[in-house]
């Protein structure tokens, strides 16, 4: 039997043999066997020497061609079966239950204000926006209380050590209160405004139970025809009732601010509070929009009137939660957020 005929055959032999490989382990088993140092193919190569000069080349060819389909067979079967080994081991059971990952949540002081402003948003008002660096023009001078008002100094604030940006020189501070997002407001637009604005302040307070020098607060301001004490009364009331329940009762005291006239704080009474060993707790500070105000902020004072109040957030929570030391709101630690 020639060489060249003895090819083919052994080429069937070798195909069955590596596409029968089970395994990647088994298939280099039989690339050994075949195409290896020691393989049958690599035998009838050393074969080619033997033969006459005419029969050699076609034979060499021969060769070369089973060896070649074998090294792609073998290519193909390596694969598929990598393909297979890399599986998982056990099939997946799609009717398991999945993998839960922890709900995170809203934090309380957060929870609180979206409150705040759905309760309002019932009754009209949109919610305002203002900065947090600002200057002394919105937060103080607009706002009715000049350079040497006493309420100045006592809300300490903490100045920057640069001017504002775009400013005369002015010199930017952290926001005291959330009152200045009423002077940027009522700039920007004509009057009526019936608007909210929740947001952080600062304060240079030692942080204690009850202060911290961070902490959160939420402004109204309705400025509209014809306003009076009693739509700032009923509109209290109305929110308080919203947030605390139906039991809550309001009441009004005389008070001062230099941007109210007439000016008030807001004494707050529900069972909560009474839990808590108190009858009244004073929760924000409302009052009658200044006429200098609205002259500092180009309104018509013989027009328009209007009420303002700002209360803060903490305060709030406080109560709702039975909350007693201001600082939980803000160490993250996840014992108290899960709380809520
Ligand atoms: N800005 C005051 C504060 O920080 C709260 C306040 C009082 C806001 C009276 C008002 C207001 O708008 O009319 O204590």
């Amino acid at each position: 039997m020639s060489l060249i005929s003895e090819i083919p055959p052994l080429l069937e032999k070798a195909l069955t043999d590596l596409r029968a490989a089970a395994d990647l382990a088994t298939l280099d088993q039989s690339k050994g066997l075949w195409i290896g140092p020691a393989g049958q193919f690599t035998a009838l190569m050393k074969q080619l020497g033997a033969l006459g000069r005419e029969e050699r080349p076609a034979a060499g060819k021969a060769i070369n061609a089973a060896k070649a389909q074998l090294e792609e067979a073998l290519a193909a079967r390596r694969a598929e079966l990598e393909l297979l080994a890399a599986r998982p081991r056990h099939p997946t059971d799609f009717t398991l239950p999945g993998r839960r990952r922890p709900m995170g949540r809203l934090h309380p002081l957060t929870q609180v204000t979206d409150d705040i402003v759905r309760a309002f948003r019932k009754i009209g008002f949109v919610v305002a926006d203002g900065p947090e660096i600002e200057d002394e023009f919105h937060c103080f001078d607009a706002l009715n209380t000049p350079a040497d008002h006493p309420a100045r100094d006592s809300q300490d604030t903490f100045f920057l050590d640069r001017p504002v940006s775009g400013g005369q020189g002015d010199p930017a501070l952290l926001r005291t209160h959330t009152s200045s997002v009423q002077i940027r407001v009522m700039k920007s637009q004509p009057p009526p405004v019936r608007i909210i604005a929740p947001g952080r302040v600062y304060r240079r307070d030692n942080a204690d139970a009850t202060h911290n020098p961070t902490f959160h607060q939420i402004e109204g301001l309705y400025v509209d025809r014809g306003v009076t004490v009693g739509d700032l009364k009923g509109t209290v009331e109305f929110v308080f009732k919203e947030l605390m329940g139906s039991d809550v009762k309001v009441r009004f005291r005389p008070h001062y601010f230099s941007y109210t006239e007439p000016s008030f704080e807001i004494d707050f009474s529900s069972a909560l509070v009474r839990k808590m060993g108190k009858n009244w707790l004073e929760i924000a500070g409302c009052g009658m929009v200044h006429p200098q105000v609205f002259e500092n902020v180009g309104y018509d004072p013989e027009a328009w009137t209007g009420w303002a109040f700002g209360f803060g957030i903490e305060r709030i929570a406080m109560i709702r939660y039975g909350i007693h030391d201001i600082r939980l709101f803000y160490e993250n630690d996840l014992r108290f957020l899960n709380q809520f």
